[in-house]
């Protein structure tokens, strides 16, 4: 995980996020082992800013591979921040019980979804 979270903080500072300033680097480890970056994408609209987890999360599904296993947040603060609700849902799309892993300069928590986000509204069958 510490390699995960190293190449988070690689590429932090691709972060767009003029308007926040609160730069936000994600991680998404696939069950196949290959990893997909992501950073936030602020907007002068505010409303169309993207989380660094949906770029990750959705180039990863672009590409194909759909199997997420561990998603990494990574900002460059005291405490860990968790995915915004938003995200919780677009995570669960694809595995609802994936390893969320929050890091931040000082401290890392692990947590599954399932207990982020309890309860999920699915159309699947059964997960
Ligand atoms: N942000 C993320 O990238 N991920 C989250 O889970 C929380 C919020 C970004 C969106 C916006 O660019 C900035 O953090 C401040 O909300």
């Amino acid at each position: 995980m510490e390699d995960l979270v190293k190449i988070a903080t690689n590429i932090i500072d691709r972060a767009y996020a003029p308007y926040s300033k609160f730069k936000v680097a994600s991680i998404v480890k696939t069950k196949s082992g290959k990893i997909y970056t992501g950073v936030n994408i602020e907007n002068a609209s505010y409303g169309l800013t993207i989380c660094a987890e949906r770029v990750a999360v959705f180039k990863a599904v672009s590409e194909g591979d759909r199997d997420i296993d561990t998603v990494i947040i990574y900002t460059d603060t005291d405490e860990p921040t968790p995915p915004c609700g938003a995200c919780r849902q677009v995570i669960a799309e694809f595995n609802p019980n994936a390893l969320i892993v929050m890091a931040s300069r000082k401290k890392v928590i692990t947590q599954r979804l399932s207990e982020l986000l309890p309860n999920v509204f699915s159309l699947k069958p059964s997960q």
